[in-house]
C-alpha cells in the first residue's frame, strides 16, 4: 500500500472507503478485500475470500467526487467474474451494484462504500474464535495404510488385516471398529486398491475408512450459550479455524432466561424435549452452515466438543432441566460425557463422535470447565479471579494450590435487559459513551458504525440508535458516576439551573437522556439501580469466595464471556464489579468457555486434564452463604464500600472529577444541593 501523501506512482489507484474515508493508494489488480484490510477498513470476511460467505460484499459509489479527489467511473473495477457468479446462482443473489470484495479488483480510482451489513461490528452474535496458543495433538487422527489383500491360504477377514497393518505401520494397539465403519470396509477397501486412509479415534476407535490418501480432518467446538450459540470448525491437524458460525439459541421462544426455560418444562411436562430438538437442529444447522463456508462436507466432520451451562448442558443431552430449578440443584451427571455425534443428531460423519466438557456443579457449567481450560488458573502460582458474566455470573477464584467456584445471580441487567433502553447487542445499540464532565454532553458508539456520534460520519452511517447493550450500560453508568451526575449511592442527582438539560425529571427521581432522536434513550434512576443490584451480586460472589480463600486481594483478573469481551475493563474497576486489582492486571479474556472447547478438541491430553481439576474444585453455594447478604448491601456502593482502587483513582476518577470541579458548580455542591428520591 501507498499512503495518500506519498508520491503517485503508474499505476497506483486512489481508494476512498466510505463511510469511514479511510484511504490510500493501490497497486492496479489489488483485491478490495486486500485494500481494506491494509487500511483497517471494516469489511467483513467469514470464508476467507473464498467467494463463499458473501460477508465482503461492497458498492462503489459511481461518479466525479471532488472532496475526495477522485473520479469513480464503472470500469475502474474488474467486470463482474466468475466467482461472483457463481456465489450470485448457487448460495444467495447479489443485489444490484453489489461486488464481492474479495474476488473484485482495483483497476483504477474509486469511492467504495461499506453497507452495515458488511460491517463486521454488524455482527449480532460476537463470539468468535479467539487466538490462543492451543497444543494441537487432537483425538481424532488419520493414517493412511495399506493392507494386505486377502489370500486364498490365510482366511483373515478384512478387518484383522487392517488392524495388522494399523499395528505395524502406526503402532496402534487393540482396535475396535464401529458397525458403520464395517460395512463399508470391503467395499472402500477395494476400491482404494487396499490403500486407504483410517481415522482413529483416542488411540483405538477405527471410526471412518475413506479409499486413497487423504490428509484433512476436521472437528468443531460448540459453545451452547442461552442467548446464542457458536461453533468454531477446526482442521483438526493444523488446528486452524477454518470457519465460524453463530445463531440465537432457539430456545428463547421457550423462555427468555434460564429459569424460564426451567419453569416451561414443570409446566409442559415433556417440555424439554421440544427444547432439545430445537438446539439440536440448531448446532446441526450451524454446523452444515460452517461445513459449507470451509468448503467441506459436513461428513468430513469426525470430533464435536461442547460446552454449556447446566441448564444447556441438560437440554442439549436431553436431559430434564428441573432439579436444576430448585435446592439441591442436582445434576443428573457432573462428569463428561461421550458419545456419537449421531446420539445428538448432528448430521455428520457416521463415525463422528461428541464430547461433553464435565459440569463444575449445579450452578456451574460445562461453560465455566471450558473457561478453567483456557484460563488454566490451576496452572498459576497467583491468585486468579475469572468471572464469566452472563445471567449469572460464573466465578472461578484460586491458583495451583486451591481453587473455588460459584454461580452468583447477577440477572439479566448485564445483558441490557431490566434496563429502561436495553437491548442486546445488535446494530444501533450503544456500546461506548464518554460525557464530558463539565458540560455533560455526551458522546457514543452504536454497534455497526465506526464513528462517534459527534463525528461526521456518525450521520453518513445512518446514525440510527436504538438503544443500550450490555457494555453500554456499564459505561454509561460509570460516566455517569465520574461526570457527577451519580452519586456513590447510585443516586441520579438534579441537574440543576443552568446546567445540563440531560438531567431530566422523571416521576420522583431523575434520568439522564443520552440520545434524542426517533427512539430517546435515557439512563433512568431504576436503570442504575438494576445494574447495581447486578454487580453487588457479582462482587458480593466474588467476595465470599476471596473469604474462603483467606485472601485480601487476587493478583489477577481475567472476565470472560461476551460481555466480559466487550466492556471496557477500566468501567468495571470505576463501577466495582470485581474486586481491587492493579488495573494492567484486570483483561478480557474474551470467550473463553467457546476456546476451552476448542483446547478439548485440539488437544487430547485436555480432556482428563479438565475432567481431574473439575473434581477437585470447591464449589460454594452462594444461596445459603450466610455472609452473602452482608456482602450485598456493602456492595451497592459505587464503586463499593471497601474499595481502594488507588492506580484506578489516579488514572481514572481524581481527573475526571478535578476537570468537573474546575468547569464550574463541580460535583460535591451538585450533590449538597440535596436529591429528591
Ligand atoms: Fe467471503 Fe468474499 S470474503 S465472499
Amino acid at each position: 500500500m501507498m499512503t495518500e501523501g506519498s508520491h503517485s506512482r503508474s499505476g497506483a489507484a486512489q481508494v476512498v472507503f466510505t463511510p469511514s474515508g479511510r484511504r490510500g493508494r493501490f497497486p492496479a489488480g489489488t483485491k478490495i478485500l486486500d485494500a481494506a484490510r491494509a487500511l483497517g477498513v471494516d469489511l467483513d470476511s467469514v470464508c476467507g475470500g473464498r467467494g463463499i460467505c458473501g460477508r465482503c460484499q461492497v458498492v462503489q459509489s459511481i461518479g466525479e467526487f471532488p472532496k475526495h479527489g477522485v473520479a469513480s467511473r464503472a470500469d475502474h473495477l474488474s467486470a463482474f467474474g466468475p466467482i461472483e457468479q457463481r456465489y450470485h446462482d448457487k448460495r444467495a443473489p447479489l443485489a444490484p451494484g453489489r461486488r464481492l470484495g474479495c474476488s473484485t479488483e482495483i483497476r483504477g480510482d474509486v469511492v467504495i462504500d461499506v453497507p452495515p451489513d458488511s460491517q463486521v461490528h454488524r455482527q449480532v452474535v460476537r463470539k468468535r474464535a479467539e487466538v490462543h496458543a492451543i497444543r494441537v495433538d487432537p483425538v481424532v487422527r488419520l493414517h493412511f495404510i495399506e493392507v494386505t489383500p486377502p489370500d486364498m491360504h490365510e482366511p483373515a477377514g478384512d478387518l484383522r488385516r487392517v488392524e495388522a497393518a494399523l499395528r505395524e505401520e502406526w503402532g496402534v494397539e487393540g482396535v475396535r471398529c464401529d458397525l458403520a465403519v464395517l460395512e463399508t470396509l470391503q467395499t472402500t477397501l477395494r476400491s482404494g486398491e487396499w490403500r486407504v486412509t483410517v481415522a482413529v479415534h483416542g488411540g483405538r476407535d477405527v471410526i471412518g475408512v475413506w479409499p486413497g490418501f487423504r490428509d484433512k480432518a476436521y472437528g468443531a467446538a460448540v459453545d451452547v450459550g442461552s442467548t446464542t450459540i457458536a461453533a468454531h470448525l477446526c482442521e483438526l491437524s493444523s488446528g486452524e479455524v477454518v470457519a465460524s458460525a453463530g445463531a440465537m439459541n432457539p430456545q428463547i421462544r421457550f423462555g427468555e432466561d434460564l429459569m424460564s426455560r426451567v419453569s416451561y418444562v414443570m409446566m409442559h411436562p415433556g417440555g424439554e424435549r421440544e427444547m432439545t430438538a430445537a438446539v439440536r437442529v440448531a448446532i446441526r444447522g450451524l454446523l452444515h452452515e460452517a461445513a459449507a463456508e470451509a468448503g467441506i462436507a459436513p461428513e468430513e466432520i469426525l470430533d464435536v466438543t461442547l460446552v454449556g451451562n447446566p441448564i444447556m448442558h441438560h437440554l442439549l443431552l436431553g436431559l430434564s432441566p428441573v432439579e436444576l430449578g430448585q435446592a439441591p440443584f442436582a445434576l443428573a451427571v457432573d462428569a463428561a460425557v461421550n458419545l456419537t455425534a449421531g446420539a445428538l443428531d448432528l448430521g455428520l460423519h457416521p463415525g463422528a463422535r461428541a464430547y461433553v466438557l464435565p459440569c463444575v456443579a449445579g450452578h456451574v457449567g460445562a461453560d465455566t470447565a471450558g473457561v478453567i481450560l483456557s484460563e488454566a488458573p490451576y496452572l498459576r502460582d497467583e491468585i486468579n479471579l475469572v468471572v464469566d458474566v452472563g445471567t449469572n455470573a460464573e466465578i472461578v477464584l484460586g491458583s495451583r494450590e486451591r481453587m473455588l467456584a460459584a454461580s452468583s445471580p447477577t440477572g439479566p441487567a448485564f445483558e441490557g435487559a431490566q434496563i429502561s433502553c436495553g437491548q442486546r447487542a445488535a446494530p444501533g445499540a450503544v456500546e461506548r459513551v464518554r460525557i464530558d464532565p463539565i458540560t455533560l454532553e455526551p458522546r457514543y458508539r452504536v454497534i455497526g458504525n465506526e464513528a462517534w456520534s459527534d463525528e461526521p460520519g456518525f450521520a453518513a452511517a445512518g446514525g440510527a440508535v436504538t438503544g443500550i447493550c450490555g457494555s453500554g450500560i456499564i459505561e454509561v453508568v460509570a460516566e455517569m458516576y465520574l461526570a457527577g451526575i451519580v452519586d456513590e449511592d447510585g443516586v441520579i442527582l438534579p441537574g440543576g439551573a443552568g446546567r445540563s438539560g440531560r438531567i431530566v425529571e422523571d416521576g420522583r427521581t431523575f434520568a439522564y437522556v443520552l440520545h434524542r432522536g426517533d427512539v430517546e434513550v435515557r439512563v433512568t434512576q431504576n436503570d442504575v439501580r438494576a445494574i447495581q443490584l447486578a454487580k453487588a451480586a457479582l462482587y458480593a460472589g466474588v467476595r465470599l469466595l476471596m473469604d474462603r480463600l483467606g485472601v485480601e486481594r487476587v493478583d489477577r483478573i481475567r472476565l470472560a464471556g461476551a460481555f466480559g469481551s466487550h466492556i471496557d475493563v477500566k468501567y468495571a474497576m470505576v463501577l466495582g464489579l470485581v474486586p481491587d486489582c492493579a488495573l494492567e492486571h484486570v483483561t478480557s479474556a474474551g470467550n473463553a468457555a467457546g476456546t476451552g472447547a476448542r483446547i478439548a478438541l485440539l488437544d487430547r491430553s485436555a480432556r482428563p486434564e479438565i475432567e481431574r481439576t473439575v473434581r477437585r474444585i470447591e464449589k460454594v453455594e452462594t444461596a445459603v452463604e450466610p455472609r452473602f447478604q452482608a456482602h450485598f448491601v456493602e456492595a451497592m456502593a459505587i464503586p463499593h464500600k471497601t474499595a481502594a482502587y488507588p492506580e484506578l483513582a489516579k488514572a481514572v476518577v481524581l481527573p475526571a472529577r478535578k476537570s468537573a470541579r474546575a468547569g464550574g458548580e463541580g460535583v460535591g455542591r451538585r450533590r449538597r444541593r440535596g436529591r429528591l428520591r
